[in-house]
């Protein structure tokens, strides 16, 4: 190990920069796209903004073109722009309740609970007669029955409807016991999100009411202007092997109809990355769902220019000794490489990554020329079937 490192710093790097996994961001200091992704882009998203209509974006591109990039880059450098607080979801399930489940682990029980409690206290909450003010975790083990647990729900639903959380009675009683009830238990289990069990969080038959609520109590929990759901491989729905049967099928498409729903009523803004075969798969299943989106923005494949500039920038966040460009490649390394493999920031990557490796366990010297390129790019791709 010690070793492959003193010999990348041979090559002026301090580490490999490229990540192996080839998926996913990687390490980098700041996230950016090619130029004209980030114009065109940062225009789709500015009209969305403006628009009045379902604010919904999809972006499109086939494996490896770099779609959970471009979501993170949307999280970390556009959203907090327009003061939108984004939530990303990974592989998400096609049921509504997943993401229920999913949205509310990422926040976490206890900053929920506790931040809904500090809204809705002390002015509806507090007893007239008490004199200190109480924190979270005071009030907590002040329910130390169930009278005064009954007492602190009723007194919290009152507060949550007259802030116009929620109406339906057992909604607000499913909000209000997930409060009170963080003592015992701070942190939400899967089996919270499921509606049909015995102490479930979630009240049944009535999920997009209750969705709708904590959309809400996110909203405003957060401070933010909006919130934004960023749901990444929502694509899978299309992959071999995950072909949906009927009631997954139907659960998908309207999954995907009531986040539209929200996104038209709340200020929720529904960003979701699709390949293209995942995008025909949902056109197929519900055409109606896909004029909804009011962008699709198609990923290009990545252009020599761009090419030189991703590869550089990941270079450029290894280089020690004041190296810079494409050291330790030579200024042409890309030229050789088949349009193939140049125009998809997976396979880019995943060569680059290969030749850096072989190059420091070989003690090359710089520069690094297009043929070692062509050589990892034959290793790694020979058989052209591989993605
Ligand atoms: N703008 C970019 N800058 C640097 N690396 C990128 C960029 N876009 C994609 N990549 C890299 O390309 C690879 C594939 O991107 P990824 O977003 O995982 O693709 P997808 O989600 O479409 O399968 C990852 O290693 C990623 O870090
Ligand atoms: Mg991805």
């Amino acid at each position: 190990m010690t070793n492959t490192v003193s010999q990348l710093q041979r090559l002026g790097l301090s580490r490999n920069p490229f990540p192996p996994a080839t998926t996913g961001t990687g390490f980098l200091e700041k996230l950016s796209l090619p130029e004209s992704w980030e114009t065109d882009l940062r225009r789709r998203i500015g009209e969305l903004a403006e628009s009045e209509g379902d604010k919904a974006l999809v972006i499109e591109g086939g494996y490896g073109a770099g779609k959970t990039f471009i979501l993170r880059w949307i999280e970390a450098e556009v959203l907090p722009g327009y003061r939108i607080k984004p939530f990303f979801f990974e592989n998400p399930g096609v049921a509504f309740y997943d993401l229920a489940n999913r949205l509310m682990r990422q926040v976490g029980r206890y900053e929920v609970a506790k931040a809904l409690w500090e809204m809705l206290y002390p002015d509806s909450l507090e007893d007239r007669q008490t004199l200190f003010s109480l924190e979270f975790g005071q009030w907590l083990a002040s329910l130390d029955n169930r009278a005064s647990r009954n007492k602190a729900i009723q007194s919290l639903s009152a507060a949550l409807e007259s802030h116009g959380l929620a109406e339906d009675e057992e909604i607000l009683n499913k909000l209000s016991r997930l409060i009170v009830e963080t003592g015992e238990r701070p942190y939400f289990e899967y089996r919270d999100f499921v509606p049909r069990g015995n102490r479930s969080l979630v009240a049944e038959q009535e999920e997009p009411a209750y969705f709708q609520s904590l959309v809400k109590i996110l909203q405003r929990i957060t401070d933010a202007d909006g919130i934004a759901f960023l749901l990444d491989e929502f694509e899978d729905v299309a992959l071999p092997g995950r072909r949906l049967n009927k009631s997954q099928a139907a659960s998908y498409v309207s999954t995907l109809r009531r986040l539209l729903d929200f996104a038209h009523s709340e200020q929720l803004w529904v960003i979701l990355s699709t390949t293209p075969e995942g995008f025909k798969r949902t056109a197929e299943l519900d055409e109606s769902l896909i004029q909804r989106f009011g962008h699709r923005y198609e990923i290009p494949q990545l252009d020599a220019d761009d090419a030189y500039w991703m590869v550089k920038q990941r270079l450029n966040s290894a280089h020690i000794n004041g190296h810079e460009g494409m050291h330790p490649f030579s200024d042409d390394a890309l030229d050789m490489l088949n349009e193939t493999s140049r125009s998809s920031p997976r396979r880019l990557t995943k060569i680059m990554w290969h030749a850096t490796g072989l190059a420091a366990k070989r003690g090359d010297n710089p520069p690094l020329t297009g043929a070692l390129l062509q050589a990892a790019e034959a290793e790694l791709f020979s058989g052209a079937l591989e993605g």
